[in-house]
């Protein structure tokens, strides 16, 4: 008795394990497949699920979730940011999670209030300066890059970004719409030259010396850093001891539609644990939202910062109100 038993068990075991195999999962990225495979591979080889990514640009896979609607043959939707994260929020494509484990990783301002999405890992948009022209005790806030002392100085990206565009909807969302409208005007006045189409020219302009400071993803740095210890380039936490540094990050949420959703789960606690999350973070030059999680020695030199703890749902119900006073700004 004692041995079928047993053998009832282990044929359960392998039952599951071979449906198990059979399972898989879609997920819409906007990061192309090989520069997940390392993420999910040993997910795959840990639980038989076998991972499919299909990549494509911001709105069009929201788009395409929400057309194909019950048909989509997506379970998870990853982004880069909260804008698009928003976005995809307000067309109703995901659906909630259920994970006390996601709910214990992840601190709660990085879960979007009503557990659409979570955000994986993180960066601030800090302000960069060149150390060879700024000292850093001349910096402070976001706000402070408008001061006349940076006339002629500042170097931003485009308002088009949705890096811009998340950063000033936290200025908005801190400071409200009349305070934010008078400070993206103050940036405008600072601009020593148009806005650029990349994070990384801007740093570029800060080391020539073509700006003094600027605002930069703070993954951005890290590259140039790596191969130039020397590079002139520095970043500064914005806002500490008050609304803190701004921060946005890489986030996946399950679709409202996803027939593997007990699966999907399992997803998002592999990602959320403290294993994954530190090479993933390291490979991605970000912080680990999982605070167990260790970082790079590029980014411990950078520095501790406190992170502004508004959540990232509620910061993405101020974008639309911060293009606007972006465009009313004349920022370009
Ligand atoms: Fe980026």
């Amino acid at each position: 008795m004692k041995l079928s038993l047993k053998a009832l068990l282990l044929s359960c075991t392998l039952l599951s394990s071979v449906n198990a195999a059979e399972k898989s999962l879609t997920i819409y990225s906007v990061y192309p497949g090989d520069k997940l495979e390392a993420v999910f591979k040993p997910f795959t080889e840990r639980t038989g699920i076998s991972v499919n990514i299909v990549e494509g640009k911001s709105k069009n896979l929201i788009e395409k979730i929400k057309n194909d609607g019950v048909n989509s043959d997506a379970d998870l939707h990853l982004d880069k940011d909260l804008v698009y994260h928003n976005l995809a929020t307000q067309e109703g494509i995901y659906q909630s999670f259920n994970s006390k484990v996601v709910e214990e990783n992840v601190p709660s301002n990085f879960i979007e209030t009503n557990k659409n999405w979570f955000t994986i890992f993180y960066r601030s948009r800090v302000i960069m300066y060149n150390r060879d022209l700024v000292s850093p005790t001349e910096l402070s806030s976001y706000s402070d890059l408008g001061n006349k002392k940076w006339e002629g100085k500042l170097c931003v990206r485009t308002s088009n970004s949705t890096y811009s565009q998340a950063l000033s909807a936290s200025l908005v969302a801190h400071l409200g719409a009349k305070k934010a409208l008078d400070v993206f005007k103050s940036w405008v006045a600072n601009f020593s030259m148009d806005p650029t189409s990349s994070d990384r020219d801007v740093i570029r302009a800060l080391a020539a010396g073509k700006c003094h400071v600027g605002l930069v993803n703070s993954y951005y740095l890290a590259p140039f850093i790596e191969a130039d210890s020397e590079y002139p380039v520095r970043p500064f936490f914005a806002n500490q001891g008050f609304s803190n540094a701004h921060v946005n990050g890489v986030g996946i949420g399950i679709t409202k539609y996803s027939k593997n959703v007990k699966e999907a789960t399992m997803l998002l606690e592999y990602l959320s644990s403290k294993e994954v999350q530190a090479p993933v973070a390291k490979a991605f030059d970000q912080y680990p939202v999982n605070a167990s999680a260790s970082i790079s020695t590029t980014l411990r030199d950078f520095g501790t910062f406190q992170v502004d703890k508004i959540n990232v749902g509620t910061l993405g119900n101020f974008v639309e109100t911060a293009k606007e006073l972006m465009t009313e700004a004349e920022y370009k």
